[in-house]
């Protein structure tokens, strides 16, 4: 590590690069579409409905400083089946919509700079009731899953591409983010990616605390083969890439 190296890679916490982006420039203020809000799905996808929050029957009413008082991040999880109405409490908590798309936004219950939503959520299930095995992406707009592709070597792989870390190999279901940084760049060019990995941590977040409430329990895991995670969720890695995971499972009900 030497100075400059220590001066360039920290200068990515800082905003001073707003002060020397030509903001006129940016795609959005030059007229360029704004790039769909959700991956869009091949035309022979398998797309999978799931509970929207007015059909839940068993997600209990939580309490917010309960929940943040008991997080912590939980690494060995009840050999437990997660059930699918728990799985979309999940979902919609970390990506859900909180209104309709207009004008190329829509809010979600998760802030994200500009609005700009530059996440997509993977799902590695390995015990989700009424889910086969297999890797499924969120789809935010219609509160549904798209089946991606199965593997039954899934969980020896997922361990490989985190580095050895058994978790998210054996969890009911891990949570995979990527970026599709164009979202992003679309509106702030430079000024994009800063944002994008503090959108992650308020996402992330959520999941943690939503955990909380149904008995389960995740954490939070930034260390991992970033080529291999790519390679295998089928991401390209330029305008897509993985930057963040977390494992989930039901944990010992609180005392
Ligand atoms: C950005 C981030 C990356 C992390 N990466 C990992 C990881 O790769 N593996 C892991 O076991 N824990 C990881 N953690 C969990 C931290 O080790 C944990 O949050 C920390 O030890 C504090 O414990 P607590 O979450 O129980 O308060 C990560 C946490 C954050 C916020």
């Amino acid at each position: 590590m030497n100075n400059e190296q220590l001066k360039t890679y920290r200068s990515f916490l800082k905003d001073s690069i707003r002060k020397k982006i030509a903001f006129k420039y940016t795609d959005q203020n030059q007229g360029v579409p704004v790039p769909p809000i959700q991956k869009p799905c091949p035309e022979d996808s398998v797309l999978l409905d799931l509970p929207s929050p007015d059909e839940w029957k068993n997600i209990p009413p939580a309490d917010i400083t309960q929940a943040i008082g008991n997080r912590k991040s939980r690494r060995v999880y009840l050999r437990q089946s997660l059930s699918l109405e728990e799985l979309a409490y999940l979902l919609w908590c970390t990506q859900g919509l909180r209104g309709k798309e207009f004008n190329g936004h829509a809010y979600r219950n998760v802030p994200s700079a500009g609005c700009r939503h530059a996440l997509e959520t993977y799902i590695a299930v390995f015990h989700v009731k009424g889910l086969a095995p297999g890797v499924y992406r969120y789809l935010p707009l219609s509160h549904g899953l798209i089946f991606e592709f199965k593997d039954e070597m899934l969980p020896e792989k997922m361990i490989t591409a985190s580095l050895g870390q058994s978790y998210p190999g054996k969890s009911a279901v891990t949570f995979i983010w990527s970026a599709v940084p164009y979202r992003m760049e679309w509106r702030y060019g430079l000024a994009a990616h800063k944002v994008i990995a503090l959108d992650a941590g308020h996402v992330c977040q959520n999941l943690y605390l939503a955990c909380e409430a149904i008995d389960a329990g995740t954490c939070a895991i930034a260390a991992y083969d970033q080529e291999e995670l790519d390679e295998l969720l089928g991401l390209d890695g330029e305008e897509e890439f993985a930057v963040y995971l977390a494992p989930v499972g039901k944990v010992k009900k609180q005392p």
